[in-house]
């Protein structure tokens, strides 16, 4: 029973909307960096029905079906990559999560990430033991899934967890069709390259009443959304070469520009979606006050919540720390640049 562990990724520049809801295809690529925690635990094995359990909460009918859902598809992505028979009539799934609640952090990237990792290690070992029928296509008793194959798995449950496969900086490219695996991740630069700090100041710790699936499906009624999608080949270019050239102010300066502008686009949609409070617009404008005062390289971006990511080099860091412990109502946690997913335990 293979257990994977992975964390969120916050994007730099983000994915919002698909040109496919069912197959999660992305509407435009997206960059993120892997954070090193807090993380989550998936074991997977094999089962003739399918069932779900968590340590740490109840789970809800919702969760359930986006599993069983998730699973079904990535059943269907393997036939496409003549893999129709590595999985087992189905799957028992364990989620352990060590992502606190109170942190505003969207677990459905490391959750999903861990899941598409751990399956991916159930088929390897699967294969050539005893009692279970050989490999009809790619897998021929060594050779692992691609990260980009794993990375579409993960994609099927949760866009966004295509990234954390990968450690460093992860990004989604689209492919020309329209197939399932039409969308794949991969990484810009590993961990070791780059290594920024991501301080994270939780303004609210209120549920979201509208999640990203359903925020991405109403992304086309933006009249913004077609600007939006036309600016990421350029973004992504500028985003790329910031990272490889560890170009902390033109990353920000794009991050930035980009994190807004997602959240024009979801404020613009039908219904609007307004995840940024007046707290978040507070510390968003005092953190370029500061900036300009203290030239300090820190940027911030916001994903589907209040929550404002401070992502800074380490000669801003205690700094940027002190501003955010100064925020007594908020909530704050901290994490750098991470490994992405892994197997721990077999
Ligand atoms: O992966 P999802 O469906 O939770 O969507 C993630 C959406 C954002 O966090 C807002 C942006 C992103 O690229 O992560």
């Amino acid at each position: 029973m293979p257990t994977a562990r992975s964390t969120p990724n916050i994007a730099l520049i983000k994915y919002w909307g698909n040109r496919n809801d069912e197959l999660r295809l992305c509407a435009a690529d997206s960059i993120s960096m892997t954070l090193d925690g807090p993380y989550v635990d998936v074991t997977v094995d094999h089962a003739e029905r399918f069932a779900l359990t968590s340590t740490t909460k109840q789970l809800t009918e919702k969760e359930r079906a986006r599993f069983a859902k998730t699973l079904e598809l990535i059943k269907r992505y393997l036939a496409t990559i003549d893999l129709a028979d590595a999985l087992p009539a189905s799957l028992a799934i364990e989620i352990d999560s060590h992502i606190p609640q109170s942190i505003g952090l969207a677990s459905s990237s490391a959750v999903f990430s861990a899941f598409a990792k751990a399956i991916a290690e159930l088929i390897e070992n699967s294969y050539g033991t005893a009692g279970r029928k050989p490999a009809l296509g790619k897998l021929d008793g060594h050779s692992a899934l691609t990260d980009e194959q794993i990375s579409v798995m993960a994609r099927l449950g949760s866009g966004s967890a295509a990234r954390s496969i990968f450690g460093g900086y992860g990004a989604i490219r689209n492919l020309p069709g329209d197939g399932i695996g039409d969308a794949i991740g991969y990484q810009i630069a590993p961990e070791t390259h780059w290594r920024l700090h991501d301080i994270i100041i939780v303004p609210s710790t209120e549920e979201k009443k509208v999640g990203s699936t359903e925020g991405h499906g109403k992304a086309g009624t933006s009249p913004h959304f077609l600007d939006r999608i036309a600016a990421i080949p350029r973004r992504i270019e500028e985003c790329t070469d910031a990272i490889l050239t560890k170009d902390f102010e033109k990353l920000q300066h794009v991050a930035e520009e980009d994190s807004m502008d997602m959240h024009h686009c979801m404020q613009t949609q039908n219904p609007p979606l307004n995840y940024l409070s007046t707290e978040t617009m507070r510390i968003v404008r005092e953190v370029e006050s500061l900036r300009k005062a203290e030239h300090l390289p820190v940027l911030c971006t916001m994903d589907a919540g209040p929550t404002v990511h401070l992502f800074c080099e380490e000669e801003a860091r205690e700094r940027v720390l002190a501003y955010a412990k100064a925020q007594t109502k908020c909530a704050l946690f901290e994490a750098k640049t991470g490994t992405g997913a892994q197997i721990v335990s077999w």
